[in-house]
């Protein structure tokens, strides 16, 4: 008996002295159920400083992302949808994982290695994110959940079927999203496939680092010099000019909403920005592209990537009729997205770097989105 209250009496000391560590987390709940009885999940991730990121299993879609600012108050920094039919039924690709082919490919159409394929032409004349049902729509397949130490996260699979959308070849894709204890969302893409393909996964939030209204008051930095000017139907020329004394100019940084309105004819066809960048890349690593600062909430949002493109486009073609989350309605230009790529159309373009994924080799591409405040 004594020897009983003597352990009790140990474990009792023990566990009062080990001070118990804080933890990220991440935990699963349902986000509701498709049309086709499907579960759909959601995963929170929630690392010690209280950042959080919510990812849906439909689309592999970021739903959510609260951050603190400067003083500490926390903000969701997202635009999206409260409830999984918000996704169903009105949903411009907020959050989601875009693919096979980000953004837009001319005519919906290319040829690759001699053979044309026929795509989808759900934007105007134009092919746009993957199709009528792109990466965005379809449910993704949970792998592996990631909990450490230092970040928690989680895999998402796909396998896209041969021929799915018009695109050659069966793409195996695997997405890994990742919440570190230092405040970074990192976004890994990985894709094989079984014939030669193009792919450009992307992720497709749209921030506002103010938690709503307009987007103007942001402050860009672009680490682009070039960039490459459109057509009215929003396809590039094919050139790449310099930003130099242009409205597209954000190297040294400016507002969102400094020249938005200039009557430079590449801001009428989209009715703002919405181009393609071409980043100053010295190596194939991740590098800084994109620095935004919202001066009121003093947040900052870093884009670092892998990729040679990154799309900035400020929510040109939201007009307010989308109610989203906690019943806000979506007016134009309250959400930017800055999309990182190879460049639109790349398939047609043969100056353009070359998007072709072919057998035996391994799509990897890294985003990593990291968040601060300016003193
Ligand atoms: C495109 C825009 C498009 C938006 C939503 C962006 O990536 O560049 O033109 O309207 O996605 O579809």
């Amino acid at each position: 008996m004594r020897t009983y209250l003597v352990i009790i009496a140990l474990a009792v000391i023990a566990s009062c002295q080990i001070p118990e560590l804080p933890m990220p987390m991440i935990e699963r709940t349902s986000f509701g159920t498709l049309p086709d009885g499907e579960e759909v999940d959601r995963f929170q991730l929630r690392n010690t400083a209280g950042v959080e990121a919510s990812i849906i299993t439909y689309g592999a879609t970021l739903t959510a992302l609260t951050v603190p600012d400067r003083d500490g108050f926390m903000e969701d920094i997202v635009l999206g949808h409260d409830t999984l039919s918000g996704y169903l039924e009105a949903n411009p690709y907020f959050g989601s994982i875009v693919g096979r082919y980000a953004n837009r490919i001319a005519g919906g159409s290319f040829t690759l290695d001699g053979e044309t394929h026929t795509l989808a032409r759900n934007n105007g004349p134009n092919h746009l994110h993957g199709g009528v049902r792109g990466f965005d729509k379809v449910n993704w397949e949970v792998g592996e959940v990631i909990e450490d130490t230092n970040q928690v996260g989680l895999t998402l699979n796909y396998v896209s079927a041969d021929g799915e959308e018009g695109y050659p070849g069966t793409l195996t894709v695997r997405v890994t999203y990742l919440l570190t204890e230092d405040n970074r969302l990192i976004v890994d893409y990985e894709a094989i496939t079984d014939k030669a393909t193009p792919v450009n996964l992307t992720q497709h939030a749209y921030f506002n680092l103010a938690g709503g209204g307009s987007i103007m008051g942001h402050h860009l930095t672009l680490a682009a010099s070039h960039y490459t000017p459109v057509d009215s139907t929003l396809i590039p020329t094919g050139e790449i000019l310099p930003v130099e004394g242009t409205v597209f100019d954000f190297l040294g940084g400016k507002r969102i909403g400094d020249q938005i309105d200039h009557d430079d004819p590449q801001l009428l066809y989209g009715g703002g920005y919405d181009h393609n960048f071409v980043l100053n890349r010295v190596s194939r690593d991740l590098m800084l592209a994109a620095t935004v600062l919202e001066p009121e909430s003093g947040r900052i949002l870093e884009v670092h990537t892998t990729k040679p493109g990154i799309q900035f486009y400020t929510g040109n073609f939201l007009d307010g009729s989308i109610t989203g989350k906690k019943e806000v309605r979506y007016g134009r230009r309250t959400g930017f997205c800055l999309e990182t790529q190879y460049y639109p159309d790349s398939p047609n373009q043969t100056n353009f770097p070359s998007a072709i994924l072919r057998p035996g080799k391994v799509y990897q591409t890294q985003t990593v989105f990291v968040f601060r405040t300016q003193e």
